[in-house]
C-alpha cells in the first residue's frame, strides 16, 4: 500500500494531507524518513512524529442524517458534521454528499476504494430520493424528469420517476438516480417548474434506512457489504 493511503487507513490525515506530512518529513518507516513513493506491508514499522500508527479496521456506516447537519468535513458556519454524528473511531468520511436540508441515507467509510468506486458515474449507482415539489406535475413534466433534463452543466441522464402521492399545492416524486451532480434533484425539478420543498434519500446503493431514526446510524452488515463490493466490480 503507497504509504499515503497507509496513513489514511491509519486515520493520521486525507491522503491529500499525508502527502504534506511526508514531504514535510515527519513521517519514518523502519526508521528511514519515507517518501511520496514509499509503498509499506504490514510488518512495516510507520511513525509519524515520532509516535507509531498503524491501519484502522475497515468500517462501514449508514447514517440517517437529520436536516441541518452537513456531510462536509468541517463547516464554517459551524453546523454539526455527518461525522461528528457517527462519532466512530476509525476516520470515516461521507461517500458523497447531501445538501445540509436534505434528510437520509448516506453511507460512511474509511474503506477508500469501495468510496471511490461507489461515487464514480461508472457504476451507476442508485440513488433513490422522495421529493416533495411544488405544484402538479403534468405528464409532460415527470416524463422531462425521467428522459433527461437539460441543466446548466449537462443533460441529465434516463432516471426513474415515480408519482407517490398529490396533495393541494404539493407532489410527491420518487427519483431514482444513477448519477450525482451537485444538487442534482432540486436543479432538475426546478428546470421543468416544480422547486423542491423538501428533500429525503430513502435508499442509497440499495441499502435501506429501515427504522434508523434521523441522527441514528447502524454497521452495515458483511452481506450487505459485500454486496457493495460485487456492484462496484471489487468482487
Ligand atoms: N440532489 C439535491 O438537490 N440535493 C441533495 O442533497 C441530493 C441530491
Amino acid at each position: 500500500m503507497r504509504l499515503n493511503a497507509y496513513l489514511a487507513r491509519a486515520g493520521v490525515a486525507s491522503r491529500r494531507q499525508a502527502d504534506e506530512l511526508i514531504s514535510a518529513g515527519r513521517v519514518r518507516v523502519n526508521g528511514e524518513r519515507g517518501q511520496l513513493n514509499t509503498v509499506v506491508a504490514s510488518r512495516d514499522v510507520v511513525e509519524v512524529d515520532g509516535r507509531r500508527v498503524a491501519p484502522q479496521r475497515l468500517a462501514y456506516v449508514l447514517l440517517h442524517k437529520p436536516a441541518g447537519v452537513v456531510t462536509t468535513a468541517r463547516d464554517p458556519h459551524g453546523r454539526p458534521t455527518v461525522v461528528e454524528l457517527v462519532g466512530r473511531p476509525e476516520r470515516v468520511v461521507p461517500v458523497g454528499r447531501l445538501d445540509a436540508d436534505t434528510t437520509g441515507a448516506i453511507l460512511l467509510t474509511n474503506d477508500g476504494r469501495l468510496a471511490h468506486r461507489l461515487a464514480h458515474p461508472r457504476y451507476g449507482v442508485p440513488k433513490v430520493y422522495e421529493a416533495e415539489v411544488e405544484g402538479s406535475p403534468r405528464k409532460e413534466a415527470v416524463a422531462a424528469l425521467r428522459e433527461g433534463v437539460e441543466l446548466d452543466d449537462a443533460v441529465t441522464a434516463p432516471a426513474d420517476i415515480r408519482v407517490l402521492r398529490r396533495r393541494a399545492g404539493s407532489t410527491l416524486l420518487e427519483l431514482t438516480l444513477h448519477e450525482g451532480r451537485k444538487h442534482q434533484v432540486k436543479r432538475m425539478c426546478a428546470a421543468v417548474g416544480h422547486p423542491v420543498r423538501q428533500l429525503h434519500r430513502s435508499r442509497y446503493a440499495g441499502l435501506e434506512l429501515g427504522d434508523l431514526a434521523p441522527g441514528n446510524w447502524r454497521e452495515l452488515t458483511p452481506g450487505e457489504v459485500a454486496v457493495l463490493r460485487r456492484v462496484t466490480g471489487l468482487e
